[in-house]
């Protein structure tokens, strides 16, 4: 995989510019614009090297429909002021665009092709379109981690037709999944957390032989809490978890991870109930688990002091009620604590674990902190994302 980084010649360069651009939108209003802040490093590399770019980006599932809430408008001005840089955004059918209808005046640096996601040729894979595309430019970089377990055109099959090439977000992110998957620096340890486990067994098992420590918390403790012999009482638990839980205990036995779950909980009886810490073997019949104890937290507390790089995938509790928000802002804040020091170095990723770090203002004290979703968990689960492979 090379980087657009280290290409010299992009001077005058037409640039197919795929990026991840897919922000949450209300009645045409962006509600986090973390993507697009992400990617500005990329535009303004490309813009100092004096390339023509050709942004391509989807927002949402339009299912290869013209659905005129899911237009790029919004999203193009709002990129616009934050590079305080013109951005036409062409709207012309991409399958009758052609060069001449691009950068018609010597002013016209940046354009942004409509939804990809509205032609229907973009989730088939469809050679013809890549094909297309590819015709519009020199060059084509991948600056879309978040999407590149998706096999499609602008993903997958543009690379095998022009030079391709990472950009800066995309290098970042892998680098720092590099850093807790193969050049990791030991001992590592992963804090999994989250509902349900049977969504969470691949990466787990992924994980085990390369770690020293794998906590488990949040609702899919639970099923463990159980299988122990423990009474759960109204917990969230899962049907037919028996197996899932016997086959993380048989590998990381064979391979010497230790695993690690709560020794202590608070329930309540319901999830706007009083929260109270209890034993393992305390829970009543209408009572719920809906955090890790004291105990716990002491536990996890040591291990992160013992270890040079913490993973963290899902909250502790359920966080969304302060009152169960304890476990998980005590390891947000003991991993901050020691990275502050330096003494380890730290990814976290998932969707309630950044909404968690964005809460307590303590992304800045994680090293990496990723923003993609499924091309975040299957990249650990040890997948080949097809637009990896295809810059590969
Ligand atoms: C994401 O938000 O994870 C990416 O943009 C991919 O979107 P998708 O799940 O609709 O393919």
């Amino acid at each position: 995989m090379r980087s657009i980084t280290e290409e010299t010649n992009l001077s005058d360069k037409k640039i197919l510019l795929r990026l991840d651009l897919n922000v949450p939108l209300n009645k045409g209003k962006i509600t986090d614009t973390t993507r697009i802040d992400k990617i500005i490093p990329t535009l303004k590399f490309l813009i100092k090297n004096n390339s023509k770019i050709i942004i391509l980006s989807h927002v949402g599932r339009p299912k290869g429909k013209f659905v005129s809430e899911l237009s790029l408008k919004p999203i193009c001005e709002d990129l616009k002021n934050k590079i305080n840089h013109n951005v036409k955004l062409i709207t012309k059918n991409i399958n009758e665009l052609s060069n001449k209808d691009l950068f018609k005046s010597v002013n016209e640096k940046i354009i942004m092709l409509e939804n990809i996601r509205f032609y229907f040729e973009e989730e088939k894979n469809d050679e013809e379109f890549a094909k297309h595309l590819a015709r519009l430019a020199d060059i084509y970089v991948n600056d879309a981690f978040s999407c590149s377990h998706r096999a499609h055109a602008s993903i997958n099959k543009i690379p095998n037709y022009l030079p391709s090439y990472s950009g800066l977000q995309l290098d970042t992110e892998v680098n720092a999944l590099k850093k807790i998957t193969l050049e990791i620096k030991k001992p590592i340890t992963c804090i999994i957390g989250g509902s349900k486990i049977s969504t969470k067994i691949n990466l787990i098992k992924n994980l085990i032989p390369k770690f020293n420590n794998i906590i488990i918390v949040g609702g899919m403790a639970n099923n463990i809490i159980k299988y122990m012999g423990h009474e759960i009482g109204k917990s969230l638990k899962e049907e037919k978890s028996k197996q899932i839980i016997e086959e993380i205990f048989s590998l990381a036995k064979k391979k010497n991870c230790q695993i690690v779950y709560p020794e202590d909980i608070i329930v309540a009886k319901n999830l706007n109930g009083n929260p109270k810490t209890k034993e393992l073997n305390e829970v009543l019949p209408d009572e719920m688990i809906l955090d890790i104890g004291p105990k716990t937290i002491k536990i996890i507390n040591n291990i992160i002091d013992e270890s040079n790089t913490i993973f963290w995938n899902g909250p502790a509790g359920y966080f969304e009620n302060p009152n169960f928000a304890n476990g998980s802002i005590k390891i947000a804040e003991k991993i901050s604590e020691n990275n502050k020091v330096n003494k380890i170095y730290s990814v976290a990723g998932g969707g309630d674990t950044v909404s968690l770090l964005n809460n307590l203002n303590k992304i800045d004290n994680f090293n990496f902190v990723s923003t993609a979703g499924g091309a975040f968990l299957e990249y650990l689960e040890g997948k080949e994302l097809p637009g990896i492979k295809a810059l590969n």
